[in-house]
């Protein structure tokens, strides 16, 4: 009995490389059934507008399992990324990158003796890569972050689930929550309270910069990093350049329902068609897979015989020492699968689970249960001016009815009234606010209604509300403003 993985071969040199795994795979013996799918460049060009046929989506979510050779993202302006796509469209959440020391390859820490072995676990769906954009200026490009609770949630409980299951005891959650109080300070909000369920495993913070320079340093100190999806793209390939460079560096992307396994590095289209690719990254992360599967003997066996071909010197043309000879990857290939001891056969006859939820009807919406207060007090007005912060502030203040008041102004995030600087360099956006001098505003119309009358003032780009939920202010300060 055989099961069946979702195969795309992806574009570039994603059909050497992945022609190189399944063959080391079918030599490991793992009972398997390559299903290929028709997504990428060609699927793409074949009018398929997200690079996905209906065929291979279909495909896709019944087994659940995709092994993914690298896609070429379709040149041009608004054609978004497949692979992107991929993750978002099956919520693909945690994004989960192993670093490892292998032997032979030659780096600044083996040569030192300094072995590295971590697990990066980066949010692959929130952050800046919703892609949610706008121009509110000729001279303004705003990008909208977002962090969720129930988002960083589950992350962090798959981070802490990972660390446990693989007896780590250190598990650090890199961050910007002292520059971004509202967004970042929620996800290490969140990472501290799933911490409470894991008390065998130490939880640490770390400002993103200082964890970069740290992971330079001292590699060796990490053991589980959790990040969110930008910072985490970042660090995942310092880390790929900590122990040899994106020829080695695995990930697989967790979901729910679909999981998505693939090298970090792309098509590489300089050298495709060459065959002188490194297919380890894919073969690590289709060990990865096997690992999802509990196919642990079947993993093992697989990176051992990596591991033994790297150690006797074998290498491809981008890693290792340049005195032997570079081998094509068809011949690097054969060299692992010459090395594979295939592990026992299964003994039990049942197909490894794949590890998932049910297929919903609609898609599921995640909440926090217990819903705090709520109370509207204002709005922040997004405008486009080019009169002076003061001109600005004077002509408001005639605008707005007396039950609220004008309190701040700020240009880029930065207070420019009341009390702004002479010396701050303004742009032709400002960000006016509006707040209410009681207990709150009647409703969301009368704050519209007020942005309607700005507008001559000021030509009205957005609005934003002001909320306090649980009584406590759910909006920042401008840089500048007191607190
Ligand atoms: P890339 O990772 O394809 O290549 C960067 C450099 O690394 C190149 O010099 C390449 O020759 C080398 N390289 C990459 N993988 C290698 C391997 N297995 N063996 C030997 N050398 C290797 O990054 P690039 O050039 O920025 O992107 C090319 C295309 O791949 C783009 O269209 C990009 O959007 C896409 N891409 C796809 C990804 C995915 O499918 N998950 C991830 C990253 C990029
Ligand atoms: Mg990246």
């Amino acid at each position: 009995m055989r099961f069946s993985i979702c195969v795309a071969n992806g574009d570039g040199i994603g059909p050497e490389i992945m022609a190189a795994v399944l063959d080391i795979l079918e030599a490991a013996g793992v009972p398997f059934e390559p299903r290929f799918v028709e997504m990428g460049l060609a699927a793409y060009e074949a009018g398929h507008a997200i690079g996905i046929s209906p065929e291979a989506r279909t495909a896709i979510e019944e087994t659940g399992l995709l092994l993914k050779g690298p896609m070429t993202t379709p040149k041009g302006k608004g054609v978004k990324s497949i692979n992107v796509t991929a993750r978002k469209l099956w919520s693909a959440y945690a994004n989960k990158r192993t670093f490892r020391t292998l032997p032979g390859v030659e780096t600044a820490f083996s040569r030192a003796d300094r072995p590295i072995n971590l697990t990066l676990v980066r949010e692959n769906i929130e952050d800046t890569y919703g892609g949610v954009e706008h121009m509110l200026t000729q001279d303004v490009a705003l990008c909208r972050r977002f962090i969720t609770r129930p988002g960083s949630e589950r992350l962090h409980r798959y981070a802490f689930d990972l660390a446990r299951r693989d007896g780590r005891r250190l598990i650090t959650c890199g961050h910007k929550a002292n520059i971004m109080k509202l967004t970042d300070g929620l996800f290490v909000d969140t990472f501290y309270s799933v911490a409470r369920d894991f008390p065998e495993i130490e939880a640490r913070d770390l400002i993103v910069d200082d964890m970069a320079m740290k992971l330079v340093t001292k590699p060796e100190s990490f053991e589980v990093i959790v990040l969110p999806n930008l910072q985490g793209d970042i660090l995942s390939d310092l880390c790929a350049g900590l122990i040899g460079g994106l020829g080695f560096a695995p990930a697989a992307n967790i979901g729910d329902h679909v999981s998505i396994f693939e090298a970090v590095h792309g098509s590489a289209p300089d050298i495709a068609g060459t065959g002188v690719a490194n297919p380890s990254a894919l073969l690590l992360s289709a060990t990865m897979l096997l690992r999802h599967l509990g196919l642990v003997s079947h993993a093992t066996a697989i990176e051992s015989a990596l591991s033994s071909t790297l150690a006797a010197g074998a290498r491809t043309r981008d890693f290792g020492n340049a005195a032997h000879p570079a081998l094509s990857t068809h011949d690097f290939a054969a060299r692992i699968k010459a090395a594979v001891v295939r592990p026992a056969a299964h003994a039990s006859s049942t197909l490894p689970r794949v590890p998932r939820t049910t297929k919903p009807t609609e898609p599921r919406m995640m909440v926090t249960e217990v819903r705090a207060g709520q109370n509207l007090v204002g709005a922040d007005f997004f405008v486009e001016s080019t009169l002076s912060p003061t001109a600005l502030a004077r002509q408001i203040t005639e605008a707005v009815p007396p039950r609220y008041r004008l309190t701040m102004i700020s240009n880029r995030g930065t207070q420019v009234w009341p009390n702004g600087s002479v010396l701050t360099d303004c742009i032709d956006q400002y960000r006016v606010r509006v707040e209410s001098h009681d207990e709150g505003v009647d409703c969301v119309a009368d704050m519209l209604r007020l942005g309607v009358s700005i507008h001559p003032i000021a030509r009205l780009c957005s609005v934003e509300m002001l909320l306090t939920i649980d009584g406590k202010p759910a909006y920042s300060l401008a840089q500048g403003q007191p607190g």
